[in-house]
């Protein structure tokens, strides 16, 4: 099975890991808090879970951790945990320290092997959970590879805890825990937060962060010694033992009491501060570079050099960005919900309001808004295939045959080849004729979805080239294509799919970009285009800014039966997308209606009493669209607007109107498709239908 190459990582995954310091619990009573931190976190969705323990009192008291990963949900790797043969529940610990994470795939498919902990050999020595991407691992790999070590998994995060093993084995046993994971860190780059345990440091544990969250909860029945944590600072050590891959550093020790010697405290150490809320409201917030290290239940906090100028540039008020040599512990007011959801009242809402991030995570790295270039990682060693096809078809479900939809005309444009768009059951059931100079692409955010998975056999059956579009990294969308590309959204929890919408959208358009760079006649189209990509996030704030008008809107319409949403050109998947939203969150009929069509039919539907929500941007179809405005005028509609900010004729034409920026006519759907979504949302809520989770429907249809 096959992969498409990752070139981001959505910071998805979830750590969490407990230590409890002469404070006895039961195995069972450990288990549970390391579950129940999982569960926490599972919102952000994952594909496999796992969690390290001790399991001395097994093994005659001989240091040892066992393993137990599962690929799926929380509740397998619960019960599989329920089903450890040979293991006592109800033994105490007074010092116990175990560590867990949920994994969102990024380097290998979701498996047990490639889930977390990872660690350094079969005696499980050193083991680690990890969020994030380690960018250099292939070096590090291939210079562990020849110490000897053998990899097991296709992580980058195995090389963590065999370079753990490497330094302790190759330092003769004599360096600390946290001494050994500093040089460990020190030889990392790219993102990552980190907890680590050890078989050699039983009862200890080692957390470190760079460009990855990472919080640590207290609890003590004592009193906390200081509410600020003291940062000690570590030296440069030359000793010779990395030889080959990088300098390195030795660190003078320093102690500090967190709650005084040998009295009872616990720790939580978590990605999310909302898997820590349940126990502690007590946390301090690593900042990148901290190394934080629990030894004898004393929690130290060490960095490897003091930030300088150079590296922290000037703060507003033009002054050195020095870190504070000291970490605040802090009070988190927040409650569970508002952690998970944020300020938002459903997901949903979430994940509309993340659509200025979310665009950027689709095109970060890819786009070159300077040099007006785009490189898709995941398609660029197919793109010459991909030029010499018979034609390009495009197959999803719902709201990604939507995406498809929206981009049609543009994809028709810079490739210059017959593009075909089509609903993946539809495409089944009618036996499409299919060849192997053809490319498919198969659009999913699921990377699940039954009908565009049998629809992508069907293809690859026939010899056609298959291009995963997906957001979800190792599905099977993803690891059944040839090529692809990674819409980088991040989880989408709410049913109703939103931002991975206009992601896919932009996926699609940065497709057709590439497949045009080498064209004269198109560059100052595809400039204009970038261009107009640049100014996205932004215009996409100024739309979510309406958010009030728009609810002023769904207070007026939420009682009605049904919605025509009306419009044509590049908005008219809007309209499909807008109606797809309204009637599957509100449960209200509502149909898009390409206004072309208006005549055909749709206008007999049309009279005062009808609601109409009509989109009219500034594009080569405005005046057909005024044209068509005017004919469900006639018939006493009374259209609500959808227009461009400045568009004062059109707004003459309505009764009610919102508006949305101007961009390119062919990202202008992105813009518009927003206050629908919003629209949908408000609607549903004043109904007081479940807004996440829409009666009758799933998140990933895995059923035909
Ligand atoms: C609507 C919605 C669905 C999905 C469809 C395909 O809001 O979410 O229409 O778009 O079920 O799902 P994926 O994209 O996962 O293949």
């Amino acid at each position: 099975m096959k992969e498409f190459p990752l070139d981001f990582c959505p910071n998805t995954e979830g750590i969490f890991a407990y230590l409890n310091y002469l404070v006895p619990a039961t195995r069972k009573q450990i288990l549970d808090i390391l579950i129940e931190g999982l569960k926490r976190m599972e919102y952000r969705g994952y594909d496999s879970a796992g969690v390290a323990f001790d399991i001395s009192e097994e093994t005659n008291n001989k240091s040892a951790i066992k393993l137990v990963k599962k690929r799926g949900k929380v509740k397998e790797l619960e019960a599989a945990l329920e089903n450890q043969n040979g293991l006592s529940y109800t033994k105490e610990y007074d010092i116990h320290c175990g560590i867990a994470h949920t994994r969102w795939a990024t380097h290998g498919e979701p498996n047990e092997v490639n889930s977390h902990p990872q660690r350094s050999d079969e005696n499980n020595e050193f083991v680690v959970v990890h969020n994030g991407i380690i960018t250099n691992y292939k070096d590090i790999k291939a210079f562990l590879e020849k110490k000897g070590f053998v990899f097991e998994s296709e992580t980058d995060t195995e090389v963590i805890a065999k370079l753990a093993k490497h330094v302790f084995d190759s330092d003769n046993h004599e360096g600390s825990f946290r001494e050994i994971i500093e040089i460990v860190v020190q030889q990392l780059e790219g993102a990552f937060a980190l907890v680590i345990m050890s078989t050699h440091f039983p009862g200890e544990c080692v957390a470190t962060r760079r460009g990855s969250p990472l919080v640590i909860g207290m609890k003590s029945k004592a009193k906390l010694c200081t509410d600020h944590i003291p940062v000690f600072y570590s030296k440069a050590d030359n000793r010779g033992y990395m030889a080959g891959l990088a300098p390195n550093r030795m660190f003078s020790e320093s102690e500090y009491h967190t709650v005084g010697p040998e009295k009872e405290v616990e720790y939580f150490f978590a990605s999310d501060a909302s898997a820590i809320i349940g126990h502690t409201n007590q946390v301090i917030y690593l900042e990148d570079d901290d190394v934080a290290a629990v030894t004898k239940g004393c929690l130290t906090l060490h960095r490897i050099k003091r930030a300088t100028l150079g590296e922290g540039g000037l703060n507003n008020d033009r002054k050195p960005n020095l870190q504070p040599s000291i970490r605040k512990v802090q009070t988190i007011q927040l409650e569970l919900q508002q952690i998970m959801k944020g300020n938002y009242s459903t997901f949903m809402q979430k994940e509309i309001f993340e659509q200025p991030e979310s665009v950027v995570n689709t095109m970060r790295g890819r786009v070159n808004f300077q040099e007006n270039k785009v490189t898709l990682g995941g398609l660029k060693d197919y793109i010459a295939e991909i030029k010499r096809c018979r034609r390009l078809l495009f197959i999803a479900c719902g709201t990604s045959f939507h995406s498809a939809v929206a981009t049609r005309q543009l994809l028709e444009e810079l490739t210059e080849l017959p593009v075909m768009v089509e609903l993946a059951s539809d495409f089944l059931d009618r036996n499409t004729p299919v060849f192997r100079d053809d490319v498919c692409f198969f659009i999913s955010q699921s990377g699940e979805t039954a009908d565009t998975l049998m629809a992508l056999n069907y293809c690859k059956k026939r010899g056609a080239l298959i291009v995963g579009i997906t957001n979800t990294v190792g599905s099977t969308i993803c690891r059944e294509s040839h090529c692809g590309v990674h819409i980088n959204a991040g989880p989408e929890i709410g049913v109703a799919s939103t931002k991975a919408y206009t992601s896919q959208f932009i996926s699609l358009v940065m497709f057709g970009l590439m497949m045009c760079d080498d064209r004269i006649s198109m560059q100052e189209r595809r400039k204009e285009i970038i261009q107009g990509l640049k100014k996205l996030p932004e215009q996409i704030k100024e739309v979510l800014a309406i958010d009030d008008e728009v609810k002023k809107l769904a207070e007026e319409m939420y009682k009605e039966k049904s919605l025509l949403v009306m419009g044509r050109g590049y908005n008219y998947a809007t309209c499909l997308e807008g109606a797809l939203k309204i009637k599957e969150l509100t449960y209200m009929h509502s149909e898009g209606i390409l206004a072309g069509e208006l005549k055909h039919g749709p206008l007999a539907l049309v009279d005062k009493a009808m609601p109409v929500l009509f989109i009219v941007t500034r594009d080569g179809v405005y005046s057909k669209c005024m044209n068509a405005l005017q004919q469900v005028k006639a018939r006493h509609g009374e259209p609500v607007i959808i227009c461009n900010v400045d568009d004062t004729d059109t707004i003459a034409h309505a009764n009610r109107h919102v508006t949305v920026p101007h961009t390119i006519d062919c990202l202008q759907g992105i813009l518009t498709v927003i206050p629908m979504q919003l629209l949908s949302l408000h609607i549903a809520t004043l109904k007081k239908c479940d807004v996440d989770c829409p009666r009758n429907l799933a998140k990933s249809v895995t059923v035909a």
